[in-house]
């Protein structure tokens, strides 16, 4: 697994042209295995996940549960809390402040605990990221906040958190993490809370269904707010991490933009968020179930196309930077609009020296199509970025390099290798 604060300067080199053919295994989805960790810290029992993805940030949530005195591990796969007391309440800040996902599991130490210090969380830098709705789910809990020594610190006077009301809503539509952070907090909580906007990504589906296994009695009330019931007695849960969509969505534009054919393993087509199968479909891409593998084949042909990113089942943000490669290869002129973050736009300057052309308007951005690609030297600035030149690199004439590679680590097992195996010449 790669280390916490790896080098940055790790670089693949990759000849681009050849069509990717051939079967890989996809790996247990990031994003909900990141959600899944944050709900063991708010755990009294053991938790057990299987599927587990070996990605950086795994390893920092090790570091996080070890200075907070629980002994957690992972080994092939499998991550384990064990049932232990937190014997602190401080969050790791070198480690904390570099992982997104220590908003949410500091509000599980605090549901806990009744107190916790953390430092703002770090994660991808490609626009501002408020944390407010977190802090504000922890207020509603009953916290109140203070900022010492560059650390925040949360306390609830009586302990625990109350039952509250909560909105998940923000300018950007509902919020993942404060969604997480808000049902962490829910599952300690004396009597029903309630919680609007929630987020509609698999990630919180999943938490539910975690949450519910080990006792917490989550159900749907009305206009889609879901309504929790605190508990004190959880049972230990073991859970299976999904595979990742997004991993299968990234190795299906790298065979689209190549014009080859894959198959991968432990996924299905209805496992794709539904914006992202029509986007592919209309590119001239098809997708089919065949045994246990998702088939992808077909070359980028179709006419230049609008992408709308927005929650789940719309396209995910996540695939719109990998997406652009695709874009820059179809008929006629495509455009992007961005909607669930301000701005996601960190990859266009570095996908301009394979030769794509684009130009950007608020949250919009436009992409010239026809484009042929030649091979460039660039540096990855975050995980989609850093995925969305390896494919331009994948689909250009020539040989490329792309540093900041570390972040393919972030989110992928290990890309390159699965690349490979598919016929890419990558080193
Ligand atoms: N927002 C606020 N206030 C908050 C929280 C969020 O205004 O307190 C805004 C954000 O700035 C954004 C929008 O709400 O405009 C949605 O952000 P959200 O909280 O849903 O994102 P997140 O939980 O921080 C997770 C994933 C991201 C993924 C987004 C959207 C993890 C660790 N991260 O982030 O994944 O893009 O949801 O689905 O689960 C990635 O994998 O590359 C990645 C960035």
């Amino acid at each position: 697994m790669t280390a916490v604060g790896a080098s940055t300067e790790l670089a693949v080199q990759i000849t681009g042209g050849v069509p990717l053919c051939g079967r890989v295994a996809i790996q247990g989805s990031k994003n909900t295995a990141l959600s899944l960790y944050a709900a063991a810290f708010a755990m009294n029992a053991a938790v057990t996940l299987t599927k587990a993805p070996a990605v950086a940030d795994t390893a920092a949530v090790i570091r996080i549960a070890t200075g907070l005195g629980v002994p957690a591990g992972f080994n092939a796969g499998v991550f384990q809390f064990p049932a232990a007391e937190l014997t602190s309440g401080e969050l790791d800040p070198l480690i904390a402040s570099r992982i997104r996902l220590s908003i949410s599991i500091a509000a599980a130490v605090l549901a806990r605990r009744g107190t916790v210090s953390f430092p703002l969380p770090g994660g991808d830098g490609f626009c501002e990221r408020p944390i407010d709705r977190h802090l504000a789910a922890m207020c509603a809990a009953g916290a109140t906040l203070r900022e010492t020594g560059g650390q925040l610190v949360a306390t609830l006077p009586r302990g625990r958190p109350q039952a509250f009301d909560f909105s998940a809503l923000t300018p950007y539509g509902p919020s993942l993490g404060a969604t997480l952070s808000a049902l962490l907090l829910a599952a300690h909580a004396d009597g029903i809370s309630v919680l609007r906007h929630p987020s509609p990504e698999p990630e919180i589906t999943h938490v539910c269904r975690f949450l519910r296994a080990a006792g917490v009695a989550i159900r749907m009330g009305p206009r889609g707010t879901l309504l929790v019931a605190g508990t004190r007695r959880m049972a230990e849960v073991t859970y299976c991490v999904p595979a990742d969509r997004m991993e299968a969505g990234t190795l299906a534009i790298a065979a689209a933009v190549t014009g080859g054919a894959i198959a991968l393993d432990g996924i299905s087509v209805d496992q794709l968020p539904a914006g992202f199968r029509e986007f592919l479909g209309v590119s001239g891409i098809r997708l089919a179930d065949t045994g246990n593998a998702l088939t992808v084949s077909g070359v980028a042909s179709g006419p230049g196309q609008t992408i709308v990113t927005g929650p789940h089942p719309a396209f995910p943000t996540d695939l719109q930077p990998p997406a652009t490669v695709l874009l820059a290869r179809l008929r006629g002129r495509s455009r992007i609009v961005e909607r669930v973050f301000p701005r996601r736009t960190s990859h266009l300057r570095g996908l301009a020296e394979f030769g794509v052309r684009s130009s950007e308007t608020g949250h919009a951005a436009e992409v010239a199509g026809d484009t042929r690609l030649t091979g460039a030297d660039v540096v990855g600035t975050d995980i989609r970025c850093a995925v969305a030149y390896v494919l331009a690199a994948l689909a250009a004439d020539g040989d490329s390099t792309v540093a900041g590679a570390y972040h393919l680590g972030r989110g992928h097992e290990d890309l390159p290798g699965k690349l490979r195996a598919l016929g890419a010449r990558i080193r």
